[in-house]
């Protein structure tokens, strides 16, 4: 099962705000509804969001009657500002739209520019698979035979094209044989460990136990964790990587107790036009969400919160990143750099 796919000119998504109790499927046709699943994170997960990116624009070509291709690009760059304003955090979402629309700017006449643009979308969620296979087997030479692996938020299947980025490192561990055992934080305030992650390796057998986020600092004091790993919404240049909050006192804590913290994303996660995480926008998201769990309140009426969705590591506190292309040790800003050079002399 894939969590988004394209089928019969329409985006379908597993609506990963009803997993686990329910496996439910939209299937999106229009431009608002796309942006609409995920702004309330029915699709979600920064490679995911990749591939949805770039779906929108073939939606968008698809759906658009222009006449030119002049016109058309130009409905599709409002299409690309529309979806990329939809979650400012994650890097794919907006990588993705600019793929798809190169990929019109280089085509001739409009017809040419739809099949352009789908054909990417295509190419981008297919390869998502295979990069993070790639991820999950470089990855998994770091993790130790009885590991006692800790991850946050949800970096599987779920959230990318399948097998996942720090869930695929767990997946490839687990495949060679190795008798992992995983902590998997419940990730408050949407409980995508809970939900998704717990999910995803409950269906692969992987052994797992959920803990609740203030539970990691515990179990790292008795030695009960030998290496965290999480996935990325963006990195920078230096290494620096933002991903879903709480990310951030991880590492600290991993830091604390000598314990490595790994980053495992797709080389297309970092943006080489930052240096500096405190660059990195985060997202606010409403705070309804941390005034309650799931449906229910638990806070007063009235009361304030806030609710930043994503929090950044600086690179000090990363002992390597985890790309498709191997891993990266520090100094992240050398070795990036040239592994950038690298993929620029292929293209
Ligand atoms: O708000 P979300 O659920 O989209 O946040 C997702 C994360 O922070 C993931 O860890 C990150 O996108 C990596 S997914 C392979």
């Amino acid at each position: 099962m894939k969590s988004i796919e394209w089928k019969n000119g329409r985006i379908i998504i597993i609506d990963q705000r009803k997993l686990p109790r329910e496996e439910v499927f939209l299937e999106i046709d229009g431009l608002a509804d796309l942006c609409e699943a995920i702004e309330t994170l029915a699709v979600r997960g920064a490679p995911a969001l990749g591939i949805a990116g770039a779906m929108g624009i073939a939606l968008a070509a698809q759906k658009s009657s222009a006449a030119t291709s002049e016109q058309l690009l130009s409905e599709l760059k409002k299409a690309a500002e529309k979806i990329s304003g939809t979650r400012p955090t994650a890097i794919n979402l907006s990588w993705g739209v600019k793929e798809a629309l190169d990929a019109a700017e280089r085509a001739g006449d409009a017809g040419e520019m739809k099949k352009a643009v789908l054909q990417t979308a295509l190419e981008i969620a297919e390869e998502d698979e295979k990069m993070c296979r790639a991820i999950g087997g470089h990855g998994a030479s770091l993790v130790p035979q009885d590991a006692k692996i800790l991850t946050h938020c949800n970096a599987g299947g779920l959230a990318t094209g399948g097998y996942g980025t720090a869930v695929g490192v767990i997946r490839a561990a687990y495949e060679q044989g190795k008798n992992i055992r995983v902590w998997v934080d419940e990730t408050r305030p949407l409980l995508q460990g809970a939900r998704l992650t717990a999910w995803e390796l409950k269906e692969a057998g992987i052994p797992f136990k959920l803990i609740t986020d203030n539970m990691a600092a515990h179990f790292m004091q008795r030695g009960m964790v030998d290496i965290v790993v999480t996935g990325a919404d963006r990195i920078t240049s230096s290494g620096d990587a933002a991903n879903k909050i709480g990310t951030y006192g991880l590492a600290v804590l991993a830091n604390y107790h000598r314990i490595p913290f790994y980053i495992a994303a797709p080389f297309s996660t970092i943006d080489f036009s930052l240096d500096d995480g405190m660059k990195i926008p985060i997202e606010e998201r409403a705070k309804e969400e941390v005034c309650s769990f799931r449906t229910e309140r638990t806070a007063p009426q009235g009361c304030d919160a806030a609710n930043p969705a994503f929090d950044v590591t600086p690179h000090g506190l990363i002992t390597a990143i985890i790309t498709e292309k191997g891993v990266v040790t520090p100094p992240f800003k050398e070795n990036l750099s040239r592994l950038y050079s690298q993929e620029a002399k292929v293209k």
